[in-house]
């Protein structure tokens, strides 16, 4: 995965193994030995969390699993069983249910850093395309997964997202009955999203593989943007990324836990503590947190179909991000005009989630409007304009200049080299 292993086998069970399947010197070259830039900061220990979150989700939902019935007429009364009877099986469930929510919270964080830092582009594009594939299939489910528990909410929220495929011309009908099994959300519906829902984080898994495959290829990007030269502008996986991503997922977790222990309902809704029921329609429908900008964009739209397009869109365009940012410098930290425009865009995601928490009515309508229009206007016109128009500041000379000056060097020089390097801009 990450070139020529360094590692020398010892004893002569590890000689006769390395020559026969050379795993211990890929992980060795892979996670320890690699030379990771050094000016990596806090927002880079992100994948390590991801990946650990991905592995307790899969070990808290098989387990689940065990417990859990996919019938309609027992799936409800399972869980509760899991919460009541079985030997801490509410802690299991509440690890899991917030598990996803933190693991979505850590994507987030993970793809707006790439996003602040131009991560994206060349050389990394298939390792962000890969990403959003990743991002794609956990939609699906965590999706899935919220219509287990067979409450108010899992059913309904099931029957709007299932029933926005009937607005796809000619197919529409088919798929939404493909989906559901049948003419409504029901026992099939419920069986063949369990099925899917235990079946995708092993695909995600093995997306992960060749997600950290592409990022080895080239080595991480950094906050200078600037890629490694020399070695004195890398240092070893293990012990300083080891350490510093196990005190950064520890933190993480003091944060999870709190949320385990202390709050375990408040990212919940509480008509999901009510039994599925076809009869009666909740007052107000809301996806799970993470889903909410894309519902805020879907709400938006008067006309369905193009409300689904829109939302589809909104998703499938963040994957052509390293061409339509046209600026041939990575980090926002030396394009003073792109780091406006980012922060303007996160806060337009954060404001579309909180107007997808919203009925939509009266000044939500609106603004939800014009957050939507500003969200594509980002993408599709202030990127690729930006980089026409934007003059960028000069970027350190090498990765340890950024981190600890020119050594030898004055200021000047560095700029001067800067000017002349192929990542600065005209
Ligand atoms: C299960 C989900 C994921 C896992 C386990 C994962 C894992 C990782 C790991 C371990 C790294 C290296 C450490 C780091 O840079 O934080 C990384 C880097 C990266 N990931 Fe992910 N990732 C996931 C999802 C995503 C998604 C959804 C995207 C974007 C849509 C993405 C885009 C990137 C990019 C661009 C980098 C390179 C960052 C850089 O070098 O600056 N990843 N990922």
């Amino acid at each position: 995965m990450s070139g020529t292993s360094t590692y020398v086998p010892k004893s002569a069970a590890a000689k006769w193994l390395e020559t026969r399947l050379p795993i211990v010197g890929l992980v060795h070259s892979s996670f320890v030995a690699f030379p990771n830039p050094r000016n990596l900061n806090y927002f880079w220990t992100f994948g390590g969390i991801l990946a650990f979150m991905l592995g307790s989700q899969i070990l808290t939902g098989v387990i689940l699993a065990m417990h859990y019935t996919p019938q309609a007429s027992l799936a409800f009364a399972s869980v509760e069983s899991i919460m009541r009877d079985v030997n801490y099986g509410w802690l299991l469930r509440y690890v899991h249910a917030n598990g996803a929510s933190m693991f979505f919270f850590a994507v987030y964080v993970h793809i707006f850093r790439g996003i602040y830092y131009g991560s994206y582009k060349a050389p990394r594009e298939v390792l962000w395309l890969l990403g959003i594939v990743i991002y794609l299939l956990m939609m699906a489910t965590g999706f899935m997964g919220y219509v287990l528990p067979w409450g108010q909410m899992s059913y309904w929220g099931a029957t709007v997202i299932t029933s926005l495929f009937g607005a796809i011309p000619i197919v529409g009908d088919w798929l939404s009955h493909l989906l559901w099994g049948g003419f409504s959300v029901d026992n099939a519906t419920l069986n063949r999203f369990f099925s899917l829902h235990y079946l995708l984080p092993f695909m995600i898994a093995g997306v992960v593989v060749l997600h950290i495959w592409a990022l080895h290829v080239p080595g991480s990007n950094n906050p200078a943007g600037i890629e490694k030269k020399s070695a004195k502008d890398t240092l070893p996986f293990h012990p300083y990324f080891t350490v510093k991503d196990g005190f950064a997922l520890v933190c993480f977790l003091v944060l999870y836990s709190w949320i385990v222990f202390y709050v375990p309902n408040y990212l919940n809704h509480a008509d999901n503590y009510i039994e599925a029921n076809p009869l009666v329609t909740p007052q107000h429908i809301v996806p799970e947190w993470y889903y909410l900008p894309f519902y805020a964009i879907l709400r938006s739209i008067p006309d369905k179909l193009l409300g689904v397009v829109a939302m589809f869109m909104s998703i499938i365009l963040l994957a052509f991000l390293p061409w339509l940012d046209t600026s041939r410098v990575r980090s926002a930290n030396y394009r003073p005009m792109y780091k406006v425009a980012f922060w303007l865009f996160a806060a337009t995601a954060v404001g579309l989630g909180y107007i997808g928490s919203q009925p939509p009515a009266g000044g939500y309508v609106l603004a939800g409007r014009i957050l939507t229009f500003w969200y594509f206007f980002h993408l599709l016109v202030v990127l690729p304009l930006l980089g026409f128009f934007e003059t960028p500041r000069v970027l350190p000379a090498s990765i340890s200049d950024a981190v600890l000056g020119p050594i030898g060097g004055s200021a000047t020089a560095m700029a001067a080299s800067a000017a002349s390097s192929p990542n600065t801009k005209g």
